[in-house]
């Protein structure tokens, strides 16, 4: 079961996606996750793309593509769940072929919406572990402040979660990303989540959808 979260900043896409690894044993594939690492590891890669990144903008899609294409040829043959790939519909068309000379199909799109305040308010709160990556917020903080539950690293707001950049980022989804929404209702792989719930109910919408899925697979 391969699938691609599509949705915009703050929706939920990266606590959904590690709900489905837990739960599917799909990898979660985040291209943000493998960009910040770069940036973190200050890599020739990671030193070009931190100043757009860190105002919200888009990195190349040729860089994205390459660092997205090792990880799928590393992970030899598992499900995964895309997390922030694609991101406008050249990322779209390019996944395709990345997908068919891998010998994987996609199997589903799941689409997450939620409204601008509730996004906003997420992202103010956010703190994500620099190593282990787990995203905490108001719902599910750390048991201690700043500390990741799991490897005792430090937990930190995103450099892309101020407010200013985060009006930016939301303003690129609407533009350039959320084409991607009829480009695959056209394929009849796309499924529409209401964001706005609590993460209980949404994990197990996406559960009942993912089980059904799995049976008729
Ligand atoms: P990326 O890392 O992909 O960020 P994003 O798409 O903007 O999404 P976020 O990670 O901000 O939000 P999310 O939907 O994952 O929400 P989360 O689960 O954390 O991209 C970052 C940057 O990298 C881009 O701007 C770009 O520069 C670059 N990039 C990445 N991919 C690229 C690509 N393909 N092409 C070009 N550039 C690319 O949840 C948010 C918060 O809300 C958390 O605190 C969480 O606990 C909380 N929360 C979530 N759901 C709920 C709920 N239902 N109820 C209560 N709280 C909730
Ligand atoms: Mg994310």
């Amino acid at each position: 079961m391969n699938l691609v979260l599509l949705g915009p900043p703050g929706t939920g896409k990266g606590t959904i996606a590690k709900f489905i690894e837990l739960r599917f044993g799909c990898v979660h594939i985040s291209t943000g996750d493998l960009l910040r690492d770069e940036v973190a590891r200050r890599t020739k890669i990671g030193e070009a793309i931190a100043p757009l990144m860190n105002e919200g903008k888009l990195v190349d899609d040729k860089i994205v593509i390459e660092i997205l294409g090792e990880k799928l040829g590393s992970i030899n043959g598992k499900s995964f769940v895309l997390d922030g790939f694609p991101r406008n519909l050249e990322q779209g068309e390019m996944l395709e072929p990345l997908l068919n000379s891998l010998g994987i199909t996609l199997d589903l799109v799941l689409e997450v919406d939620s409204d601008r305040e509730i996004i906003v308010k997420r992202l103010s709160s956010r703190r994500q572990c620099v190593k282990c990556k787990r995203i905490y917020g108001l719902d599910v903080p750390s048991k201690v402040d700043g500390v990741c539950d799991d490897c005792g690293f430090e937990t930190v707001l995103r450099e892309d979660d101020k407010p200013d950049v985060v009006r930016k980022r939301l303003g690129l989804y609407n533009e350039i990303t959320k084409p991607l929404s009829k480009f695959y209702a056209k394929k009849l792989l796309l499924k529409k989540i209401d964001g706005n719930r609590s993460l209980h109910d949404i994990f197990l919408e996406v559960e009942r959808l993912l089980s059904g899925f799995e049976e008729m697979k």
